[in-house]
């Protein structure tokens, strides 16, 4: 899983543009599903069927990012944000373009980079003039941040855990799946950085009995941070609520009978701010019963996320059993 990991952190997919992602994920998904189409918006749907209920699995495959908005005389690109970007964390990292075009986020002298905000930061790609700039981006043009993806102790750090480490363990519990007596369909959405919304789409075109969707929440054991009861390495979280969804009891109950019963560690999450697509999917058609497992994250939209190899394990463990458990 973890190979699959690093490959997924390798694609550069800003929230809709994550065409290529959704083609690896895609060839990787074929052997194990009867059917994978991809929806008028781009988000890819794999069905494996069942005569069960009908249990929608979803995982975001879009990450945030920067889009040129303006090309100065000497070539410096001004940009705007694709979902929640810090300009402070964005200072000083480099950033891939889709095309491959690199640069690094600068700004002028007058702000202090704590005070910064996006429209104070530009991006330097190595242009001179706005004529060799147009060479290398158009207006428009999307990018990534740049970050590695590296192992130390019993973690996981690189860019964009948020959420590929959702979509690494969904495709994990995808192959490790065995008989299940449900009608699974596992989705891959986009464009949730900006609100959610391929999950609206994808949710309304299987209108599933359950949903569950898998993605990073924010943690609170580091030095001095703000209270939250959700640790790194204790246990994949059960989402309670955020601000897009108070789980459904039967789901989250679900979840956390299943862990019990196959004694897996697991922790209750409130999550103050951000949301996930839960937060669309529960309010699809009637309404569609919904949960979320969350992998408990630090420095989330940082190029340096950070979570533990053993949250990820236990994450897959608990998918499976929630897919093969009778609902
Ligand atoms: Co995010
Ligand atoms: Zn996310």
């Amino acid at each position: 899983m973890l190979d699959t990991l690093k490959k997924l952190t390798g694609y550069v997919s800003p929230a809709g543009n994550e065409e290529n992602i959704a083609d690896y994920i895609k060839a990787e998904l074929g052997a194990y599903v009867d059917e994978v189409t991809t929806d008028p918006l781009g988000n890819l749907i794999a069905h494996k069927k069942g005569a069960g209920k009908k249990l929608l699995f979803a995982a975001h495959m879009d990450e945030i990012g920067l889009m040129v908005t303006y090309i100065e005389e000497n070539g410096f690109l001004r940009v705007s944000a694709l979902g929640g970007v810090s300009a402070y964390t964005a200072l000083g990292q480099r950033v891939t373009f889709k095309n491959g075009t690199m640069g690094v986020v600068g700004t002028g002298s007058k702000t202090d980079p704590k005070d910064c905000k996006l429209s104070d930061l530009f991006v330097d790609i190595g242009a001179f003039s706005r004529e060799e700039a147009e060479q290398m981006v158009q207006i428009g043009d999307v990018a990534g941040f740049v970050g590695d993806f590296s192992i130390f102790g019993n973690c996981v750090c690189s860019r964009c855990l948020d959420d590929r480490a959702g979509c690494a363990v969904l495709l994990e519990a995808v192959r490790q799946g065995k008989d299940s007596p449900n009608d699974l369909y596992f989705v891959f959405t986009v464009q949730e950085e900006l609100g959610l919304r391929g999950a609206k789409t994808a949710a309304f075109g299987v209108m599933p009995d359950y949903g569950i969707a898998l993605d990073v929440t924010r943690t609170g054991d580091t030095p001095d941070s703000k209270p939250m009861a959700v640790s790194v390495g204790k246990g994949p979280a059960i989402k309670v609520k955020d601000r897009s969804v108070v789980a459904h009891p039967s789901v989250k109950n679900a979840m956390a009978d299943t862990a019990e019963r196959l004694g897996i560690p697991y922790q209750w999450e409130v999550l103050e701010n951000g949301g996930t697509d839960t937060g669309a999917i529960h309010l699809t058609g009637g309404g569609i019963p919904s949960g979320c497992l969350s992998i408990p994250t630090r420095y989330i939209h940082s190029p340096a996320e950070l979570c533990a190899i053993s949250d990820l394990e236990n994450s897959v463990k608990l998918l499976v059993g929630l897919m093969e458990r009778a609902w």
